[in-house]
């Protein structure tokens, strides 16, 4: 016999029964709860609310645990490379040796794009941030792959849309910045690895060969791992609930990538830094950005501090600060705003406000001072979240078509006007 609540409403008792996960989270399962009670939840902000079971990614917040189809999320960001946590994220399994090759042969065999998206491009003036231009991008490829956008379509014709979805989205992340620099667009060049192919297109130019920095590249390798997946976040819940009405993989992700833009999910990347520059240009007065953040009547807050789930620390801001400490070190960059971050960090994890309120520097506060260092452009970090969270946000649509998983709908509790009678014009 399984595990039950009851709910005792009205002088009824109802039975709701208990749902264990794999590492003894229990949940309320409540499906039928209105049924029988005439009853639903309310949770804005799905603060306590599961919408789905996952095998994908466990994340236990309380104790800093992160991982991917069981594995740390320390260990994969030491010994592993981004290809092979995207196969082990969509499909499961860590990869052998020959698979891991046939992925990657498929993956840069498919990295160009259509020549007609440079014309896209075109249309695009100079200043439009490149995060609309992806999501705008990721949308079009329904244009080109007309196919994809039946969800129902054979295993290996779905895992074909997903491999050139991977192929492709460093082409296109690098063309809207070509494109934001008025630059000549750079093509893909097959035989290099993944981040190397991506920093080739971003930062070459064809008057030149572009030498790749090894360091650069396994930083970047690392940073997209540790943003990989991270369970049910306002974008993969987004690319979730797209997919449910049976929208396209292509259509799904372009939305995950609109939810990611916001600063209080990924775009926060961009606004950490742009807090930093703004607390050094006035004079690096760390105390007093603080006691802004505490102050309940101004609307700022310490981007890069705070996590939905993470109540002690972010297990990725870990392995981070210390990756970006050993960048800083080998590329010899000394950069002030990371003094600014560190004196921030220091005064808020002290400050009794924070304390009481969980909040620590999640993954956002250090991953824009290694993009910095890396020569990324700000407007760009949240870019290369999304090229990261990529392979998260296949395994999520993934699942939820293979588990068959109803449209997502929730339901309301309405405070409106109840029923009035149409008033004339004339009496208005
Ligand atoms: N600065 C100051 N106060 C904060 C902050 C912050 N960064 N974050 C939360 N608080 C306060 C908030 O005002 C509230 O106080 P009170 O209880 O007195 O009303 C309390 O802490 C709880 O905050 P909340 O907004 O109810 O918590 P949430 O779970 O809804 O929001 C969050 C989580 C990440 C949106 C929020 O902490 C935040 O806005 N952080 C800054 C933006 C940021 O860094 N986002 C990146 C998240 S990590 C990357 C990703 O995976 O998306």
């Amino acid at each position: 016999m399984g595990k039950k609540a009851e709910l005792h409403y009205e002088g009824k008792v109802f039975e709701i029964p208990v749902v264990t996960g794999s590492e003894n989270e229990n949940a309320l399962d409540i499906s039928k709860l209105r049924g029988e009670s005439g009853l639903i939840t309310l949770d804005r902000g799905f603060k306590n609310t599961g919408s789905t079971q996952s095998a994908i990614t466990f994340l236990n917040g309380e104790e800093g645990i992160l991982r991917y189809r069981g594995y740390s999320i320390e260990e994969l960001a030491e010994k592993s490379s981004f290809l092979e946590v995207s196969f082990l994220l969509i499909y499961g399994e860590l990869p052998t040796q020959q698979e891991l090759d046939k992925f990657t042969k498929d993956i840069s065999e498919h990295s160009l794009v259509h020549e007609d998206v440079k014309s896209i491009l075109d249309g695009y003036p100079s200043k439009a941030h490149p995060m609309g231009v992806l999501s705008s991008l990721v949308s079009a490829l329904t244009a080109f792959y007309p196919k994809s956008l039946d969800p129902n379509r054979s295993k290996e014709q779905i895992n074909g849309t997903i491999i050139r979805f991977i192929a492709k989205l460093p082409t296109l992340a690098a063309w809207s910045f070509k494109n934001r620099m008025r630059q000549p667009i750079m093509y893909p060049k097959n035989k290099l690895n993944y981040t190397s192919n991506f920093l080739h297109m971003m930062f070459g130019l064809p008057t030149q060969d572009t030498e790749i920095n090894p360091v650069v590249a396994k930083a970047l390798d690392k940073l997209l791992i540790l943003h990989a997946d991270h369970e049910q976040n306002c974008s993969a819940s987004t690319v979730r609930i797209v997919g449910s009405s049976h929208a396209s993989l292509y259509a799904s992700v372009s939305a995950g990538i609109a939810a990611l833009w916001g600063p209080l999910h990924g775009g926060a990347n961009q606004a950490v830094i742009e807090m930093l520059e703004e607390i050094k240009a006035d004079g690096g007065d760390v105390d007093k950005y603080v006691a802004k953040a505490k102050d309940k009547s101004d609307p700022f807050r310490l981007m890069g501090f705070g996590h939905r789930v993470y109540k002690n620390f972010d297990p990725r801001a870990t392995i981070i600060k210390k990756a970006a400490d050993d960048v800083l070190r080998e590329l010899g960059i000394e950069d002030p705003v990371l003094d600014i971050a560190m004196k921030l960090e220091k005064v808020a994890l002290e400050d009794e406000y924070f304390k009481v309120r969980g909040l620590y520097p999640n993954v956002d506060f250090y991953s824009g001072i290694i993009y910095r260092a890396l020569g990324i452009p700000t407007d760009m970090f949240t870019v290369m979240f999304a090229i990261g969270r990529l392979p998260g946000w296949i395994s999520q649509w993934k699942e939820m078509r293979e588990n068959n998983e109803p449209i997502g709908r929730p339901r309301q509790v309405y405070t409106g006007a109840t029923e009035r009678a149409y008033v004339g014009m004339e009496n208005r």
